[in-house]
């Protein structure tokens, strides 16, 4: 799996490093609030298992499954609800979780969606944020890693739902890549 990247961007330590400093600005944050985490399945599942371990806030935890890639490299704008959780976030301040803020399209659907019902606040954090241009201003509120507009996978990421356990994130090999 390592042998076909083309490079590794983040090795684990780096990666790790990273997650103490966020785990301590959202527990600053959040200290005295009522979080709900909602992470975005299946590419945040490792970030967020790193992550809620470093946070020693009392919190509750649900998963929302959407689908707006279908696999391959280009984001298909249509955001499909899986399922949704149905926790109980009226009130509540929500941090959503994701792996990554690509296009920002599968963020807005469902922070929308989640705003219907009634959460006191909603804030985003993502382990990467591509720099590039986007048609419509996302910004999330806590950021891992700025990256270059390439594609990546490990740490949870995927390509065609491959390299996801991969401990350190890197460029895939263009040729791999059809
Ligand atoms: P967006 O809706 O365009 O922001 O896409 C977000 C989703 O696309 C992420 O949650 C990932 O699942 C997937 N994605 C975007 N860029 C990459 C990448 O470089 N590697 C792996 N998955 C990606
Ligand atoms: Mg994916």
């Amino acid at each position: 799996m390592l042998a076909d990247l083309d490079r590794v961007l983040f090795d684990e330590e780096t990666i790790l490093h990273r997650l103490d400093q966020l785990a301590g600005q959202i527990s600053a944050d959040y200290r005295d609030r009522k979080l709900t985490v909602i992470a975005i399945l299946n590419g945040s599942l490792i970030f967020m298992a790193d992550l809620l371990r470093r946070i020693p806030l009392p919190l509750r935890l649900d998963c929302l499954s959407v689908a707006s890639y279908h696999g391959g490299l280009q984001t298909s704008g249509e955001v499909i609800f899986r399922q949704i959780a149905q926790p109980d976030i009226a009130g509540r301040d929500i941090l959503l979780l994701d792996d990554i803020l690509d296009s920002g399209t599968t963020i807005n659907a469902i922070r929308e969606k989640l705003q219907t019902a009634s959460p006191k606040s909603i804030r985003v954090c993502v382990l990467l944020r591509k720099i590039k241009d986007r048609g419509r201003p996302i910004e999330a509120d806590y950021i891992g890693f700025d990256i270059a507009d390439e594609f990546v996978v490990g740490y949870g990421l995927d390509y065609g739902e491959g390299y996801r356990n991969l401990p350190c994130i890197g460029v895939l090999k263009k040729e791999l890549m059809t």
